[in-house]
């Protein structure tokens, strides 16, 4: 087995797949066997403001009659369970302690004061870093993309400048130039940037005729947009980079590594196939490492970035045009 050890927000992970946040971290035998299977860091599922509220309003139920008061509150996730903010701390800590990978806390607020408060509570359940979750789903006309990123920036500055352990962002593709965002993020320390938070889009019923919620599992398609920025940013920020959405197989994996990431996060592929698949995805990518007798991860990290390519064409601009113009070489429409 080649050595697959990472560092990741200061912290050495016996491997560079972190289960990303999830319900998945529901159960702390499953984790248990997760932690068995070599997976080098947990993402605990998110405490949501929406949490906090209701138990301090101390509502225990109906969402959706909250949701009519707090128009911008969207439902955000499926099975966002009612559990108050102390539960959810409650069994961070207990994972924390029944676990001996690092467990990353991830918290998703609206109001400034609480992201700050509530990320200091978090940190006192010992656990080993924050993630912020920066999930935008606009419902507002006149707010603008520039309030949106202003205020993210503040949240960034706040948390980064009140907690002692590392903080990771998590952060959604859909900004005008991402790039930017996350240039002005580093300048506060954040540690590591999560590339990006999967988008989750209503659906509709035909015959019902009425909205449903379907939750549908990345394919290895998906993981494109996280490569392509993960290679953009290999060292030209001072933040690490963990590459989530799509990554499904250990090629997908391999690719992000070479492109530049730190570590990759993996949902959707254990949902479906058990924590033994993290086993086999990590004999994969140490096989692939030893027909091309690289001892150790940093050997080939960033390979294939911007920076380190030679024509980095394939970042550019450029490579949307070539692939547009030259698409009748390779696409045959109606195969005829
Ligand atoms: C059932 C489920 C629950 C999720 N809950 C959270 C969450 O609480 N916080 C979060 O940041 N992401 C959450 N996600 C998103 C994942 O962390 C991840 O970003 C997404 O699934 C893309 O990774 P994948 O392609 O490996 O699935 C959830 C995903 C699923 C499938």
């Amino acid at each position: 087995m080649a050595n697959l050890q990472v560092n990741y927000l200061g912290l050495d992970l016996k491997s560079p797949i972190v289960i990303g946040a999830s319900n998945l971290s529901d159960n702390i035998d499953r984790l248990k066997k997760l932690e068995e299977s070599g997976v080098g860091a947990i993402v605990f599922k998110t405490l949501f403001e929406e949490q906090i509220e209701l138990e301090e309003l101390e509502l225990d139920n109906d969402l959706e009659a909250y949701n009519e008061r707090h128009p911008e509150m969207v439902r955000i996730f499926p099975e966002l369970h009612h559990a108050g903010p102390r539960g959810h701390l409650h069994k961070l800590k207990k994972t924390k302690q029944a676990l001996t990978i690092p467990i990353i806390g991830s918290l998703n607020c609206i109001t400034p004061s609480t992201w700050v408060d509530w990320a200091i509570r978090m940190q006192d359940t010992g656990v080993d870093a924050i993630e912020l979750n920066f999930y935008s789903s606009p419902s507002r006309f006149e707010l603008t993309g520039a309030e949106i990123i202003e205020s993210q920036l503040q949240v960034v500055a706040d948390v980064k400048s009140k907690i002692k352990i590392p903080l990771a962002v998590k952060l959604s593709p859909f900004y005008g130039n991402p790039l930017e965002v996350i240039a002005r993020m580093d300048k506060f320390g954040v540690n590591a940037f999560v590339l990006f938070n999967r988008m989750y889009q209503p659906d509709i019923d035909i015959e019902e005729e009425r909205m449903k919620q379907t939750y549908v599992f990345s394919r290895s398609d998906d993981a494109r947009l996280a490569l392509r920025y993960s290679g953009l940013l290999y060292n030209r920020i001072q933040a690490q980079i963990s590459a989530a959405t799509g990554v499904v197989t250990a090629e997908e994996a391999i690719k992000m590594l070479l492109s530049g990431a730190n570590t990759v996060q993996v949902v959707s592929a254990v949902y479906k196939n058990g924590p033994d698949y993290v086993k086999s995805m990590l004999a994969e990518i140490s096989a692939w490492m030893n027909s091309k007798k690289y001892e150790s991860i940093e050997d080939f990290r960033g390979k294939l970035s911007y920076s380190n390519l030679k024509d980095p064409f394939a970042y550019t601009r450029a490579q949307y045009i070539d692939i547009l113009m030259r698409s009748s070489e390779w696409i045959n429409p109606w195969f005829l």
